[in-house]
């Protein structure tokens, strides 16, 4: 994949005073968005670190993928502006420009659309996989251990350091994802595995795979489909968040992408990232009328109930996250194709949106509604069902997980991550024999 064709330049410096040392740390500008300060020789100039848990104000690599402005409510993909690339273009295109950096030529997106069509089936024996899991498993503890396995059948793109290898493993990931999620609902729903069809576009196959059964035909809807695409899209990458700095962390090691991949989805499935979309669904339906809206709002500003209203707030978004109004939008389009006219789930969606919008707790914290408010809504219209919600975000972010890590690898500056601490435990002491304690 060839180097992005920007990079960073120098903004300057910034003057560090330690005790009576004076340090002098390069600042770096980037195309848009906050400079940064190079803190790479603070420890071996001035001796310390520094100190920021969660990583709120630290940038932790340079990258040219996806630029977000939080205040702003902005998402690009390589510049892209996310509201222009769900309404024209399509997955696998947006997939093509998240690798390689620009939209590409239609020879180009044929030739890779045809590339990721041909990987679409996973080794027989991975179908054995499954069986050892029981039924009622959550689908992300499948698609953790079945995805992370796929290193043992792909020797032959596990070479992190042959770029032919890095391409095979990453249209591999983006192929075999659908057809490996799909396994795992049709496995925790006691359906026989429907294989991958490839006359049919991504989504279509993805919806194929997940509700075909073999004793009828399966007819797609081109309107689903299509709202499943643009669902893929929204979903597909979002700089620096905790399950790519995950990948990139473990990828940081050498280690093989599929395990990175891996590791990624383990990272994604927590409620308070890619686990949200479900934990979002599971709020709205215990909500369940909007009477009971005041209650779970009071909760929710209550420091002492440990409950957050789910779809709400983001660590960079402090305006509406761009992803929710097309997802908000996106929705709609679903239940009025199906029929939903009125969704009581959306309802209640809706009305806890126009309430927390105008309460001053949520207006002052810069809390809108996430990506993860209203898809929950629209997947479960869809036909899944809420353990499915974090695999299929898992499926999309697989491209996004893929270009960051190839970005990593191909970066000259790269190392092994390896944060530092401050360390807040015993001083030292000697051993004390147990009958001396
Ligand atoms: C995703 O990073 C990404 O890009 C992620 C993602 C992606 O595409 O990869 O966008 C996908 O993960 C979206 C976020 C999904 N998570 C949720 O919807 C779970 C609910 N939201 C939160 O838990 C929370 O908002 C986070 C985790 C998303 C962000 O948390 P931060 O940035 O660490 O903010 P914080 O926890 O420090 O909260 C700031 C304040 C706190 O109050 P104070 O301590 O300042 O008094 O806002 C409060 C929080 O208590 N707060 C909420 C809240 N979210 C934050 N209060 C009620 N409900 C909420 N949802």
């Amino acid at each position: 994949m060839p180097k992005p064709p920007f990079a960073s330049k120098s903004g300057g410096s910034a003057t560090v005073v330690i005790g009576n040392k004076s340090i002098e740390l390069p600042i770096s500008r980037g195309t848009i968005g906050p400079d940064v300060v190079d803190v790479r020789k603070l420890y071996s100039d001035g001796d310390v670190f520094t100190y920021d848990p969660g990583f709120t104000s630290t940038a932790s690599c340079e990258s040219a993928i996806t630029y977000i402005d939080g205040d702003e409510g902005v998402l690009l993909y390589r510049g892209y502006p996310i509201e222009q690339l769900a309404e024209h273009s399509d997955f696998i295109e947006v997939c093509y420009l998240l690798l390689h950096g620009d939209l590409p030529s239609a020879d180009q997106l044929k030739t890779f659309r045809n590339a990721i069509t041909r990987h679409t089936m996973v080794h027989e024996q991975i179908s054995m996989f499954f069986r050892g899991f029981r039924r009622d498993a959550h689908p992300m503890a499948v698609m953790c251990g079945v995805v992370g396995a796929l290193s043992a059948f792909y020797h032959d793109s596990t070479d992190i350091n042959d770029p032919m290898q890095r391409t095979i493993a990453s249209h591999r990931m983006i192929a075999k994802m659908p057809t490996i999620a799909a396994m795992a609902y049709k496995y925790s729903i006691g359906q026989p595995f429907i294989y991958p069809q490839n006359n049919l576009n991504y989504s279509e196959n993805f919806l194929r795979m997940c509700f075909a059964v073999p004793a009828e035909e399966h007819k797609s809807n081109p309107v689903l489909a299509r709202a499943l695409d643009r669902i893929f899209i929204l979903h597909a990458d979002h700089e620096q968040n905790a399950s790519t700095s995950t990948v990139r962390l473990a990828g940081s090691s050498g280690a093989n992408p599929f395990a990175c991949i891996a590791a990624g989805i383990a990272c994604l499935w927590g409620p308070a990232h890619g686990g949200a979309n479900e934990a979002a669904l599971k709020m709205l339906e215990e909500i369940g009328h909007v009477s009971r809206i005041p209650e779970y709002v009071a909760r929710a500003k209550d420091k002492n109930s440990g409950f957050r209203l789910m779809g709400f707030g983001h660590r960079v978004y402090k305006n509406y996250d761009p992803r929710a109004k097309v997802m908000q939008q996106t929705c709609h389009e679903v239940l009025d194709e199906l029929g939903i006219r009125n969704d009581p789930l959306l309802q209640v969606a809706m009305e806890l949106e126009k309430i927390a919008l105008n309460d001053p707790y949520f207006v002052e914290k810069k809390l809108y509604p996430n990506i993860d408010f209203y898809s929950g809504i629209t997947l479960k219209a869809l036909g899944f069902p809420t353990s499915m919600f974090t695999a299929l975000f898992a499926l999309a972010r697989t491209v996004g997980w893929i270009a960051q890590w190839a970005e990593m690898i191909e970066d000259p500056s790269q190392k092994i991550g390896r944060p530092r601490q401050l360390y807040v435990g015993a001083p030292k002491r000697d051993y004390v024999p147990v009958h001396k304690r």
